[in-house]
């Protein structure tokens, strides 16, 4: 994208890396993170106002440590080191970094000093800032001062005013520096003369421009699901384009109550969308029926979904472009999200379209986080219910319903699901977790009803808090709350006579329980 501000942060490994993009985006100035050895070509082609060196778990004195190309001082663009970021302008720029014995961690009190910077303009004398490091700078670069000491680090932040040079050892980007904004609203403004005009509103603007030209005259493919992403890339993509867009929703039966039904009035009744709903449902329950191995399901609901959506766009004529809800937290090339993460998701991405289409994609929400998505769907007329939906299976109620799947166990699972929803939506509770849930097990238990003994089936309830779904805890929730869902569901759904609460956290436990 042309013409905007852009601020560039440089990835040394640190675990707050999308927190400082988060923070500078909230300053209404759009960022990118990059590795850390980027290379000074490609950051001249990027062209950006300003630089942030990122923090990271490294020693710049120790061999092999990650350190950009020393040209990026020379380009006379300002830059911002943050922890190690700092270090790695101490080090870079011949003053001198010491190994400490001991680790500061924590709060601390930052005073100014040096007759005032401005990347402090308009703070206090001293203010809280949260520190986390091992390594100081034990003597200053050339053309450098002290602008912040704290008690246990002399060089808490430095600066070079005239070569537009900052560094700070504390983490501006977390809540426990409360001035923290201030400080990145500073640098990226004052310091690099970004002017804060990137909202949601113009991100869709020019997003629709973009997908505009690139779509030109052709025609384009999307599968929704009814979830926030999808939702909010063919809300986009119909902005731009009108009804050379085509949406394909495909009810497979495993959705929670009148799922398919919503995603039709938003999708098709409110914003006018080009939707081809296909009720699927009985040929995927006939494809799961004596199924019981939790990744068997999984593998025959890609299988039949594949297939539906083939038959479905086979239809529609010719095709050009497949639109992707690919979100920017998927794109970031970091140093810090290498690893086993990459590999415990794969078996999430069941329900994936087929390769074999061979279509151009068109992903317009690969610059966002999630949290902008959301914006970016309240500006396109979204209903709040959709853009704060939690996050749903792809394989649905067949991973939530242990053993066979089958009609009946979907209506139980359905019935008992629903007044979860409706009692963590009355109390506000839905927004504040990650997810929350009824789960229909196996086995069935004695119970009394009224005189009579039953034998019926029973619920767990499943609620969780969590960042990215990579771990999560259980949810201490007020017992009001617990006992009126397992009131609800034992008196309303008959077939059920026993509701239990899942107690575990993941790991080791896992949030679905298939
Ligand atoms: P687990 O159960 O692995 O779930 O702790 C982590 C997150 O992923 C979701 N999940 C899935 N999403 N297809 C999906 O699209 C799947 O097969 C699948 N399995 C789990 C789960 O709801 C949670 O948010």
């Amino acid at each position: 994208m042309t013409g905007r501000d852009e601020i560039l942060i440089l990835d040394f490994g640190s675990q707050y890396n999308q927190l400082i993009a988060r923070r500078v985006r909230e300053q209404g100035v759009y960022c990118r993170i990059f590795p850390y050895h980027l290379s000074i070509e490609e950051i001249r082609h990027i062209a950006p106002r300003g630089i942030i060196l990122s923090g990271g778990p490294s020693s710049v004195i120790a061999p092999g440590a990650p350190l950009p190309d020393p040209g990026i001082f020379d380009l006379g663009i300002p830059i911002l080191g943050i922890c190690y970021g700092l270090q790695v302008m101490g080090h870079l720029l011949k003053g001198k970094v010491d190994p400490s014995q001991q680790r500061e961690f924590g709060f601390a009190t930052l005073s100014q000093t040096g007759g005032g910077s401005r990347l402090f303009e308009g703070l206090g004398a001293s203010f809280q800032v949260w520190m986390s490091h091992g390594d100081r700078v034990s003597q200053l670069p050339p053309g450098f001062i002290v602008i912040g000491t704290s008690e246990n680090s002399p060089v808490a932040a430095l600066s070079n005013e005239a070569g537009r040079l900052y560094g700070v050892q504390f983490h501006p980007e977390v809540v426990h520096t409360p001035e923290g904004a201030q400080i990145l609203g500073n640098f990226v403004k004052k310091v690099c003369g970004c002017a804060g005009d990137w909202t949601m509103g113009s991100f869709v603007e020019n997003a629709v421009e973009d997908i505009r030209r690139k779509v030109g005259e052709g025609r384009v493919l999307c599968a929704v699901s009814g979830g926030v992403d999808s939702s909010v890339a063919a809300a986009l993509v119909a902005r731009a384009i009108g009804d050379r867009l085509t949406c394909i929703f495909v009810d497979n039966g495993l959705l929670r109550h009148e799922e398919g039904v919503r995603v039709q009035q938003i999708l098709r009744d409110r914003l006018g969308i080009n939707l081809r709903f296909v009720d699927a449902s009985a040929r995927f329950l006939k494809n799961l029926s004596g199924i019981t191995d939790p990744e068997q399901k999984r593998k025959i609901i890609g299988r039949t979904f594949i297939e539906v959506f083939e038959e479905e766009a086979s239809k529609i004529g010719r095709v050009d472009f497949l639109v992707q809800g690919t979100l920017y937290p998927d794109v970031i090339e970091s140093v810090s999200v290498a690893g086993p993460s990459a590999t415990i998701k794969s078996h999430h991405n069941v329900g994936g379209l087929p390769e074999t289409m061979k279509l151009d994609l068109i992903e317009p929400l690969r610059e966002l986080f999630k949290d902008e998505v959301r914006q970016v769907g309240l500006v396109l007329g979204l209903d709040e219910d959709m853009v704060f939906r939690q996050p749903f299976p792809g394989p649905g109620l067949a991973v939530r319903i242990l053993g066979e799947v089958t009609g009946e166990a979907c209506g139980l699972l359905r019935k008992a699901d629903k007044i979860v929803l409706e009692e963590f939506k009355a109390t506000g509770w839905y927004r504040k977790v990650w997810q929350s849930f009824a789960v229909l097990l196996p086995i069935r238990s004695v119970g009394v009803m009224g005189d009579e003994r039953t034998y019926d089936r029973a619920i767990a309830l499943r609620v969780v808090d969590s960042a990215d779904g990579m771990t999560a805890d259980w949810v201490d929730l007020p017992p009001d709350l617990l006992r009126r869902i397992s009131n609800r569901i034992v008196n309303e759904v008959k077939g059920i006579n026993r509701v239990v609460y899942d107690i575990s956290s993941k790991p080791p436990s896992t949030i679905e329980w298939e």
